[in-house]
């Protein structure tokens, strides 16, 4: 198992999910991507969390993000428990879910941390651009659910910031000003970034969000 960076290839892999075998970087295609672990079918936890993003979708899809699922139980497992989310979560499973019994995968994304747990993989999510790079890992233990809602500012901010010079400050949501790059010169800011800019510090330039209308 090598150890995975940002900026690293995602590693690719074959898999059975519940929507059929797939090849992680076929299926992503000109996506981005979301990989998610979580410890184990049939627990409570874990249900609220596919429920989530289950419901965020649509938001998901707005921002071209495929998001898959993992554990290490099997198939029918993960079929089962889907209906048990679909009735207690108010939703419809619209997404892959990764039987990974062999762990091959979770090996090959280092999810299983042996001190926490020494068969079952933790809350890993491994945020992958368009680039099959990968943009963000953060890791949760089992006892503490996922901010579904802060991947998503997150995301915002990994797009953002792959296609303009700029960065996201503290708390930084969608829509508020952001930070530009220390790489710009001060005198080159007015042209790039026709909205305005303050200069707070010489190395502290805020500029409104750019790709915005
Ligand atoms: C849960 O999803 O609720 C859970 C799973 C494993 C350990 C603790 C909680």
């Amino acid at each position: 198992m090598a150890t995975i960076r940002l900026g690293d290839e995602a590693p690719n892999f074959n898999a059975k999910t519940t929507e059929g075998e797939i090849n992680f970087h076929e299926w992503l295609g000109n996506s981005w991507g979301i990989l998610f672990s979580h410890p184990a079918d049939y627990t409570p936890v874990c249900t609220t969390e596919l429920g989530t993003v289950a419901k965020y979708k649509e938001e998901f899809d707005k921002r071209n993000v495929k998001v898959v699922a993992l554990s290490v139980d099997g198939l029918e497992s993960h079929k089962g428990w889907i209906g048990d989310i679909n009735e207690t979560q108010g939703t419809t499973v619209n997404f892959p879910i990764i039987a990974d019994e062999d762990k091959k995968v979770s090996e090959l994304y280092d999810m299983i941390h042996p001190n926490a747990d020494s068969n079952l993989t933790v809350r890993s999510v491994f945020v992958i651009g368009d680039d099959k790079k990968v943009k963000l890992i953060i890791t949760y233990p089992a006892s503490t659910g996922r901010n579904f809602d802060e991947l998503l500012r997150v995301i915002d901010s990994l797009q953002l910031t792959a296609y303009h010079k700029v960065a996201t400050p503290a708390n930084w949501n969608n829509g508020e000003d952001v930070v530009v790059s220390p790489a710009i010169a001060t005198e080159d800011i007015p042209s790039m970034f026709p909205k305005g800019h303050k200069v707070i510090k010489p190395y502290l330039r805020t500029t409104p969000q750019p790709n915005l209308d």
